[in-house]
């Protein structure tokens, strides 16, 4: 049974709200997924596209077809001495890639520990953390444009990749599926430790080596962020604003403490989970919706029984202090159905 009616999003979201989808479908290959699309049932529905469910708020439930690429190979296209081309399928999950890589020895996506979401989701939002994006080892991403049902390969530089953004965001929102990601690897290469608390972190596990590295991010990540199947989240809610330096020094010689990131020669990135923080929400309870104790920037569904809407006036009574707060109107990274 290809697709199914009327079926639970519970454990296909990790916010974990109780909401249903009309239909649901998840194909495990690209011929799979043009059946699906060629279903009378579905053909004049709306469609979503479903990664891990690890960046999305269902406002309520779906009326049309819940599509999750359900791909699961990961091949070695191509290698040398120094370097390794792998394929790996849209629906493999995240953190499970990165484990078998880990394991291969090949470096490269180390950093990228135990983000939570599928492979085919990784270049969407052009994923990031510690120092990495996954815009610097992904090659090309295959897929299928929905409109025509036709393949398209993208290099590289076809995919626009900015810092959380990408085509697939833009122009090519709504219009594709991703089915696969190319990445090129290495077989040695320069780990990246430099983000703050790394080289702490690697001091008590020993060596530095790939799986060490690996093993410290995890450690870190476990230590400020909630585990989803654990209490609801999906992990960053708002993006850190990139904002004027003008502004920037205002804040700055207000509170000389502030984190703050070069950008350009008149940018800077401010994080929103320290403007969240200064603004006292920090651990702080609306109802069912909460503010993570450990990282502001996380929202969480604090008693398992929140809905869209809790989350969202929480988030927008934080965008409203930090506006009153720094001049700034932060942006939801969440991608809100
Ligand atoms: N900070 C606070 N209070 C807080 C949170 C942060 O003062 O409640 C301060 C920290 O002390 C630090 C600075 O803000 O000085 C930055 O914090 P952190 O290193 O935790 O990173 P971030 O900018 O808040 C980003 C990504 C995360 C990623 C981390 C690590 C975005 C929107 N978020 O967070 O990505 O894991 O860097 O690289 O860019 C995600 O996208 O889901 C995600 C978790």
């Amino acid at each position: 049974m290809l697709i199914q009616e009327h079926f639970s999003l519970r454990n296909h979201n990790t916010f974990h709200f109780d909401i249903y989808t009309d239909f649901f479908s998840a194909p495990q290959n690209e011929e799979e997924i043009i059946e699906v699309l060629s279903d009378v049932r579905i053909t004049d529905q709306a469609l979503f596209i479903l990664g891990g469910g690890s960046n999305v708020l269902f406002k309520s439930d779906f009326k049309g077809l819940v599509l999750k690429p359900n791909i699961q190979s990961i091949k070695v296209i191509d290698e040398n001495e120094n370097s390794v081309w792998v394929e790996a399928g849209a629906g493999i999950d995240w953190d499970h890639f990165v484990a078998w890589t880990v394991e291969q020895g090949y470096y490269g996506i180390e950093n990228l520990s135990l983000i939570p979401g599928n492979v085919g989701a990784s270049p969407v939002q052009n994923i990031g953390a510690y120092g990495v994006e996954v815009m610097d080892v992904i090659t090309q991403v295959n897929g299928i444009y929905l409109d025509t049902l036709e393949p398209f390969s993208f290099k590289n530089k076809e995919c626009k990749f900015s810092y959380r953004n990408s085509v697939f965001k833009n122009s090519l929102k709504d219009k594709t599926i991703i089915t696969s990601v190319q990445f090129l690897l290495h077989k040695q290469g320069e780990l990246s430790t430099d983000y703050i608390g790394i080289k702490e972190e690697l001091e008590n596990l020993g060596e530095l080596n790939l799986a060490n590295l690996r093993r410290a991010i995890i450690n870190i990540r476990e230590s400020k962020l909630p585990d989803p199947e654990i209490i609801g989240n999906v992990g960053s809610f708002f993006k850190n604003p990139i904002v004027d330096k003008s502004i920037a020094d205002k804040i700055i010689a207000k509170y000389p403490e502030a984190p703050h990131y070069k950008v350009s020669e008149n940018e800077l990135k401010i994080p929103a989970g320290w403007m969240i923080d200064q603004c006292g929400w920090k651990g702080k309870t609306i109802g069912n919706a909460g503010v993570h104790e450990n990282q502001a920037l996380v929202l969480v569904n604090k008693t398992g029984k929140a809905k869209g809407e809790d989350i969202l006036q929480l988030a927008k009574k934080i965008e409203e202090s930090v506006k009153t707060e720094f001049g700034i109107q932060i942006e939801k990274e969440v991608n809100v159905i």
